[in-house]
């Protein structure tokens, strides 16, 4: 218990990885773009991805995607397919691997990389229109991802 509270907090100071996970550039992706190995080595937890995809902050999966279980979350997009049925589609790393990087599944999408901070065209900083001074944060955290592909699963037609 000692060294599990001893190692988170040097994880929170150091904004290092958390023991177990698996930093953006080390993701192994299959020749699909698939994600067979958990990000976070923790079970997703599907209600806390359900917030995750419906909050603008954070995944905003229904900015450019209908989803009927989310339902009280208003402005769904239809940029992208309904995402009722995802769960019987794809497997969990299809999931995993569409939410870490979709590019590496459909070539050339919209639909933004959640879990990559390197090959990006010039990345800006919001605010003031400059470059960014430090390292790029993925969009989601491994824990996030784990969470949306828990939720995702969930979603049968
Ligand atoms: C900027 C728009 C955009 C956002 C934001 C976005 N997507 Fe997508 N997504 C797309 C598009 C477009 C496609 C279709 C693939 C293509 O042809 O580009 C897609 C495809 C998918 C698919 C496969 C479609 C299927 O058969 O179900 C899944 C699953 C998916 N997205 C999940 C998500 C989740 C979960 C989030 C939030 C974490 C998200 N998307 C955020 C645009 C987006």
């Amino acid at each position: 218990m000692k060294l599990t509270s001893l190692t988170c907090a040097v994880a929170l100071i150091g904004g290092a990885a958390w023991a177990g996970e698996v930093a953006p550039k080390d993701v192994a992706y299959t020749e699909d773009g698939a994600v067979e190995a958990s990000l976070s080595g923790v079970a997703g937890d599907a209600a806390n991805g359900a917030i995750v995809a419906g909050t603008k902050s954070k995944g905003n999966c229904v900015a450019c995607h209908a989803v009927s279980a989310l339902a009280d979350v208003p402005f769904h997009g239809e940029v992208g397919p309904s995402l009722d049925g995802a769960g019987d589609r794809w497997s969990e790393a299809e999931l995993r691997g569409l939410l870490t990087n979709a590019k590496l599944t459909f070539e050339g999408t919209v639909m933004p990389a959640f879990y990559k901070v390197e090959g990006f065209i010039r990345p800006g900083d919001a605010y003031t229109g400059k470059a960014p001074s430090g390292p790029l944060s993925p969009l989601l955290t491994a824990q996030e991802i784990e969470d949306v592909v828990a939720f995702l699963a969930t979603l049968k037609e």
